[in-house]
């Protein structure tokens, strides 16, 4: 490279591309892998391959502002990390690491329950740093509560519970490649915490799932009642579901299929979002992940109503291809990506996108 982009990379595929070549095969097919033929996974880049971009000239954008607020807290650009489990298999300072990065970003973390570093260890490791704890349901309803209480304790500022697996989903490439589907890895919030029910079991012509797997949108008036954080709902792909989420007290959702990872043949999340955002008005914000890649791709979730949107995989490539300063790298770039094509469309500031920054899809 010529120029001086962080840390040589010039796109986020760039750094896919590094970590490709530098982590084992099994942990890639679990990092990469989708469900079923992957068609949603791909489904998700299509979604913002199909849509254009309708800039405005002579605006005047000799200074960008990137910074916004989520869930009323300021963050320095509209991203945030997503919860991803495991991520001591990328990096042996695992979630320690993007925490810090995050920190001194000014980016928001949100931290899986099956993280590889304990909630505790994560939160003291950038005890400034702006934090989420996400749930996965456990067997029992004490159990969860307990992780709440525990994150809470902790100085986590909301709490994001993640509905879109009631069991994993078959992950063809992840199976094949040889990672326990259940448990990759162990859990650094204690032996006890439960990843997501494998598949079903035969019994006869039933099949039986887990307790857990039972929960009703109750449960999030349970969770509600118990705690104090704001409630945000990942994995929410339908208007209906959108609106069910609010009227439990739900104070945001995130537009999400998991990165494609659970249903194949679910709508790419770009999809969703229009019918999400019509659906839950200015009752609840509206995040949106699984396929975000470049700063293009964030101005259309934004001007399609979004307020903030989820990265996923790429922050475990940037750790698995350099750490914490991989994570710090990882920021800077989308940054840099993002106020490029704010001043390439016109807008200076982040409340300046909206929807007449949309053209019309491509097909
Ligand atoms: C390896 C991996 C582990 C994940 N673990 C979790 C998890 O523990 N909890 C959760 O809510 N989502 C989890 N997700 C989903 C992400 O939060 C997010 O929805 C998805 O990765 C976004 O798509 P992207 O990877 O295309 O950015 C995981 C995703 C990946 C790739």
């Amino acid at each position: 490279m010529t120029d001086d982009r962080p840390g040589g990379f010039l796109t986020l595929g760039d750094l896919e591309a590094a970590a490709a070549a530098k982590v084992p095969a099994e942990v890639w097919a679990f990092v990469q892998g989708g469900a079923g033929e992957e068609t949603t996974l791909r489904a998700n880049r299509d979604a913002f391959h199909r849509r254009t971009l309708r800039p405005r000239v002579l605006t005047g954008v000799d200074s960008l502002d990137l910074r916004t607020r989520i869930l009323g807290q300021a963050v320095s650009a509209p991203f945030f990390v997503a919860p991803t489990a495991y991520q001591g298999l990328l990096h042996p300072d695992g979630e320690i690491a993007t925490a810090r990065a995050a920190r001194d970003a000014g980016i928001l973390g949100v931290f899986s329950t099956l993280s590889s570093c304990s909630l505790e260890s994560i939160a003291e490791s950038a005890p400034t740093g702006d934090r989420w704890f996400q749930l996965y349901l456990q067997p029992e309803f004490g159990a969860s509560a307990q992780l709440v209480d525990r994150a809470q304790r902790a100085g986590y500022r909301a709490l994001v519970l993640t509905v879109d697996m009631p069991v994993l989903a078959n992950r063809d490439r992840q199976i094949r490649g040889g990672v326990a589907v259940d448990a990759p890895a162990p859990v650094g919030n204690g032996p006890d915490v439960q990843a997501p029910s494998r598949a079903p079991m035969p019994d006869g012509d039933h099949y039986t799932l887990r307790k857990e797997t039972g929960a009703t949108w109750e449960i999030v008036d349970r969770l509600r009642a118990h705690t104090s954080l704001p409630l945000v709902i990942k994995g929410i792909l339908t208007g209906d579901d959108a609106r069910k989420a609010v009227d439990h007290g739900a104070r945001a959702v995130v537009v999400s299929n998991h990165g494609g990872r659970q249903l194949d043949g679910a709508p790419a999340a770009l999809e969703s979002l229009a019918e999400v955002v019509a659906a839950v008005g200015t009752e609840a914000e509206v995040y949106l992940d699984s396929g975000v890649r470049r700063g293009s791709d964030i101005l259309m979730a934004l001007a399609l109503g979004a307020k903030g949107v989820g990265i996923g995989r790429p922050v475990l490539w940037a750790l698995a291809t350099g750490g914490e300063p991989g994570v710090a790298r990882l920021f800077s770039l989308l940054k840099l990506d993002l106020a490029t094509v704010m001043a390439v469309t016109g807008r200076t500031s982040i409340s300046a996108i909206d929807a007449s920054l949309l053209g019309t899809p491509r097909w």
